[in-house]
């Protein structure tokens, strides 16, 4: 008896010491155990409602800490247009909120952090007071995917400073069609230029170091990167009719060729995240297509991050969406889909899936693959080391350096598209010194209409509703100070009879959209622009400036244009709107985008064999800038070649002191684009400096005298 105590005794001693070190050493915990050893010991421990959990992707307006403890919550998002954005939330107050869920999350049994989520698409838009790049169809025309890279890293910077560690970006569409409300967040119809612009992935999430795997997910371990999505899975931007998540009729060849090729980059270049496609491929919904998730993605792309549903994407499998939400359930989780966006009627979803593979019609298998992916991509974050976020980071939103980048995105994507009645008298740049001037447009003086779509709110907003610089202000601080600078929104006939104006700035467009609520079929600007242009252009000399998401009607107004400038959704920062029109930096962007006549063309993409364009793909005048014209460089130039539509016009510079222009920096175009700058770089010029010889800049510039018959 005594025996079997003493034996039992240490039997239990024994036990209890195993449950210490248990409860000490928890292997996925362990940052030196490799990745997947940390994967499969935690999935080993997870029950089914914690692995469901991990798939649930929430709003933030339905999470609370308890919510998530409860029900395991793996996941969440942060949108911008409810309460938060409306008190103008400081970054400490995002990081605030955002702490206070992790700190729910790591309450629960196994700890395991929450990832949030958030729309930041241009810059960290849901942020008062961040910094707004231009979007992306902006950033198409700049053709410098080195730059989009820099603003890849400023919005992973601006996302860390609200607490966020990943973000839906970048949208790789190739937009084939204009008349799509999205179009503005493609780079381009080209699928060359998307998969160039694949460089924001970098920008977002590091580098990829040399030894790292291929095509598998990356994210750089320090906090000031975030991870990246590449969306939306596959063929968003070729829906009939550009009609925002319907149907892309394509054969395989075609989808692969134009819509695919960006996914092959993002991948190589680790894009932790894609999402699915709200529509359809050839009639079947996106949401539920294995054969291209499962099938393409998964196995033969090997794309091994996780793929998320859009928002309420399940839902709308069948129409009307939510009718049969436990087949949209099966449909999409059965096709591939690992994380989806529910994101309000969480509990359903969890009831739901959770009876489906109960009752073996979703194999345990699949959802054990889904938070394999999910947990992988939390533990390259390193979420379970860093969960909270880095209070030091807060002073990058909205930072003058991240203010600076984005003002020069806005110089590069500016188009210039026609530059005075005739060649021989070009208006821009503009003068800085002149008596008087007229600004007119609903666009002038308005940093929402600037801004586009996705900026505090889902469909952006017009009027003062973030931090930045408008174009007027912008023109205001350039001009000479003894110019006078007068500001009327829309100026009748009437206006001019009392005012001599040596020029007029017109700057008029699209009001703020995105998604559905921008699918337009005529693609005319807001009014009254039309008669603002007409107005103030058949008084004075003008130059007209379009903000806009996509090529609009402009030719019946053409001709009573002196000058013509397409500036996109520039985004916060104005003052580079000003930068070009003064010639403080020339013109350099081309169209990544055609610019149809009439509506009636549509779809009309390079290539196409109907092509008659206004403007062509690529198309975009150049300007110098005036300081190198004035001061430094003598000027020739000379009709190098004519035909009857078209004439060859060749500019030489030569440049008397180069030492003084250190900051002109190099622009690589394509070959076969017309006229670039041929700057030379610094090194070159410091190269030419010690050879001490003369150099000259050649640019060409091509006019189209008349269309061809
Ligand atoms: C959350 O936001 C959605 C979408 O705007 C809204 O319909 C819903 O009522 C909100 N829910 C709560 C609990 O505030
Ligand atoms: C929902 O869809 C499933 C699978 O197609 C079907 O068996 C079921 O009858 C549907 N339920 C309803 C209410 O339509
Ligand atoms: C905006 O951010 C800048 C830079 O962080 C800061 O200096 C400024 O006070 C902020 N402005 C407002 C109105 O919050
Ligand atoms: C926005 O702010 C500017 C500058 O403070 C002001 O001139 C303009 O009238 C404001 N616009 C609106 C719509 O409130």
């Amino acid at each position: 008896m005594a025996r079997l105590s003493v034996c039992m005794v240490m039997v239990f001693f024994l036990l209890w010491a195993i449950a210490i070190q248990g409860a000490e050493y928890l292997k996925y915990k362990d940052p030196k155990q490799p990745l997947h050893a940390r994967i499969n010991d935690l999935i080993s421990r997870m029950t089914l409602e914690e692995k469901i959990g991990q798939m649930t992707q929430i709003e933030r307006n339905v999470t609370t800490p308890e919510i998530i403890k409860k029900y395991h919550i793996g996941t969440e998002y942060f949108d911008w247009w409810r309460e938060c954005t409306s008190s103008h939330a400081s970054a400490e107050t995002w990081m605030d909120m955002a702490d206070e869920f992790q700190k729910g999350a790591l309450s629960d049994r196994l700890g395991i952090p929450i990832i949030i989520g958030t729309d930041a698409i241009h810059g960290q838009n849901n942020a008062f007071n961040a910094t707004i790049f231009p979007h992306n169809v902006g950033l198409g025309a700049t053709r410098d995917p080195q730059l989009v890279k820099k603003i890849g890293a400023a919005t992973a910077l601006e996302v860390r400073a609200t607490g966020i560690p990943y973000t839906f970006a970048p949208c790789i569409a190739v937009c084939r069609d204009p008349r799509w409300g999205r179009c503005f967040e493609s780079y381009s119809e080209d699928h060359k230029i998307v998969q160039a612009m694949t460089e924001l992935i970098p920008g977002l999430q590091g580098d990829i170091p040399a030894n790292y795997p291929m095509n598998f997910p990356y994210v750089n371990n320090e906090r000031i990167k975030v991870a990246g999505c590449a969306k939306h899975f596959v063929g968003d931007g070729g829906t009939i009719n550009g009609i925002d998540e319907y149907d892309t009729i394509i054969d395989w060849n075609g989808l692969k060729n134009i819509h695919m090729p960006a996914y092959l980059d993002s991948i190589r270049k680790g894009v932790a995240t894609v999402m699915v496609s709200y529509s359809s491929w050839n009639g079947k919904k996106m949401h539920a297509n294995y054969n291209l998730i499962t099938g393409y993605l998964k196995n033969k792309l090997k794309f091994k991050g996780f793929v998320i549903s859009d928002s309420e994407g399940i839902d709308r499998i069948t129409s009307p969406p939510h009718v049969n939400y436990t087949y949209s359930i099966q449909a999409g989780i059965q096709a591939g889909i690992d994380m989806v966006i529910v994101p309000f009627k969480f509990v359903e979803f969890i009831d739901d899936l959770t009876s489906l593979v109960k009752k073996n019609v979703i194999p345990m298998s699949r959802i054990d693959d889904a938070v394999e992916r999910i947990l992988r991509v939390k533990l390259i974050l390193r979420l379970f080391e860093n969960p909270m976020a880095d209070r030091n980071l807060a002073g990058q939103l909205g930072s003058q350096e991240h203010r600076e980048l984005a003002r020069e995105a806005v110089r590069k994507s500016l188009v210039l598209l026609k530059n005075g009645k005739n060649t021989d008298e070009p208006l821009l740049p503009l003068p800085k010194k002149a008596r008087k001037v007229l600004v007119a447009g609903s666009h002038a003086n308005d940093i929402g209409n600037q801004c586009g779509g996705w900026t505090i709110e889902w469909h952006g907003h017009s009027g003062n509703t973030t931090i930045g610089t408008t174009i007027l202000t912008a023109i205001k601080n350039t001009v000479d100070p003894g110019t006078e600078v007068i500001y009327n929104e829309n100026p009748d006939r009437e206006f001019f009879n009392s005012n001599d104006f040596s020029y007029a700035i017109v700057i008029v467009g699209e009001h703020p959209y995105s998604e559905y609520v921008g699918d337009s079929k005529d693609l005319t600007i807001a009014e009254p622009g039309y008669s603002t242009i007409t107005n103030v252009c058949e008084s004075v000399k003008c130059v007209v400036t379009i903000i806009s998401g996509r090529p609009v009607v402009i030719e019946p107004y053409l001709e009573k244009m002196d000058a013509l400038v397409a500036a996109w959704l520039p985004g916060t920062e104005g003052q580079g709107v000003a930068d070009v029109l003064y010639g403080n930096y020339g013109f350099t962007g081309k169209l990544a985008r055609t610019w149809m006549r009439t509506v009636d063309q549509l779809p009309m993409n390079v290539g196409d064999p109907h092509y008659d364009p206004l403007f062509p793909f690529g198309y975009g005048l150049t300007t110098t800038p005036t300081e190198l014209i004035a001061a430094h460089v003598q000027y020739t130039t000379e009709i190098n070649s004519q035909t009857e539509n078209h004439r060859l016009h060749q500019h030489k510079y030569k440049l008397t002191s180069p030492q003084k222009f250190p900051h002109i920096t190099v622009h690589t175009y394509e070959q076969n684009t017309n006229h670039p700058y041929d700057f030379l770089s610094k090194k070159d010029i410091k190269k030419k400096m010690e050879e001490k010889e003369k150099y000259q800049i050649f640019s060409a510039e091509e006019e189209i005298v008349s269309s061809a018959p």
